[in-house]
């Protein structure tokens, strides 16, 4: 580390109550999802399946609430992928992190993702949630299929795509679990999602960067 640290605002607190509620969500789909495929038994199948439709229409709902919140508030801009700097960001968490370097993208307020971190969010909140949401809500609807012209669908297919989306949101977890502990402490990251306040480096000039994207 070089520069003097600094404490900024990053995450508003909305941001933070959507991340946490989000998180309680996901991790509540997971294990009754991995319940009601058989791998353990923990609530019982049938309630496994009560509590994984209600907690998944749930969060459908509450899913549309933040959509709209990034449209509204601009915050969408954060998404916008980026390939500068992308390789030294990567070269940072593969080489550089384990030598004490300073991060090669410091955050900002209005930059709040370093490059990798937008295309994996973008992926994420684009892509791969509302596949999730799709394909768990065609299956709630099975009964339905008919009446909404799908007969065409397999329960068969839908259930091996949805379990395929739930091993990937796994993965996503476990890799961004570990990435809360690279910030310049152990827990910094987790308190900066707890508290709203993250300690950065002072003085790294990004504003052209910054301008540029905004
Ligand atoms: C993080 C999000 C989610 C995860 C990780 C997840 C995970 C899973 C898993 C692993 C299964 C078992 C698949 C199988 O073996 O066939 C499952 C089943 C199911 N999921 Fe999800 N799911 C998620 C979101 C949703 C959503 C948003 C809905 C919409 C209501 C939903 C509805 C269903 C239904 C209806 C089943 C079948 C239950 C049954 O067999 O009766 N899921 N889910």
């Amino acid at each position: 580390m070089e520069g003097k640290m600094i404490n900024i605002y990053l995450y508003t607190r909305y941001e933070r109550f959507w991340h946490w509620l989000q998180m309680a969500f996901i991790m509540i789909l997971l294990v009754t999802g991995f319940e009601v495929h058989g791998l353990f038994k923990l609530l019982g199948f049938q309630t496994a399946v009560k509590i994984h439709n209600t907690v998944g229409l749930t969060w459908l709902i509450a899913f549309a609430f933040f959509v709209f919140w990034m449209f509204t508030t601009g915050e969408w801009k954060q998404y916008i992928p980026t390939t500068k700097k992308m390789i030294s960001v990567v070269m940072y968490y593969i080489w550089g992190i384990f030598r004490g370097e300073s991060h090669p993208f410091p955050k900002r307020k209005e930059a709040k993702h370093n490059p990798l971190q937008r295309l994996v969010y973008l992926s994420l909140a684009a892509f791969l949630l509302p596949f999730q949401m799709i394909t768990g809500f065609l299956y709630w609807g099975y009964n339905s299929w008919s009446a909404w012209g799908l007969e065409f669908l397999s329960l068969k297919w839908l259930g091996i795509i949805h379990m395929f989306g739930a091993i990937n949101i796994l993965t996503f977890i476990v890799v961004h679990v570990y990435m809360t502990t690279t910030g310049h402490s152990l827990f910094a990251h987790i308190k900066a999602m707890i508290t709203g306040w993250e300690g950065v480096e002072e003085g790294v000039k990004i504003e052209e960067w910054e301008k540029a994207h905004k």
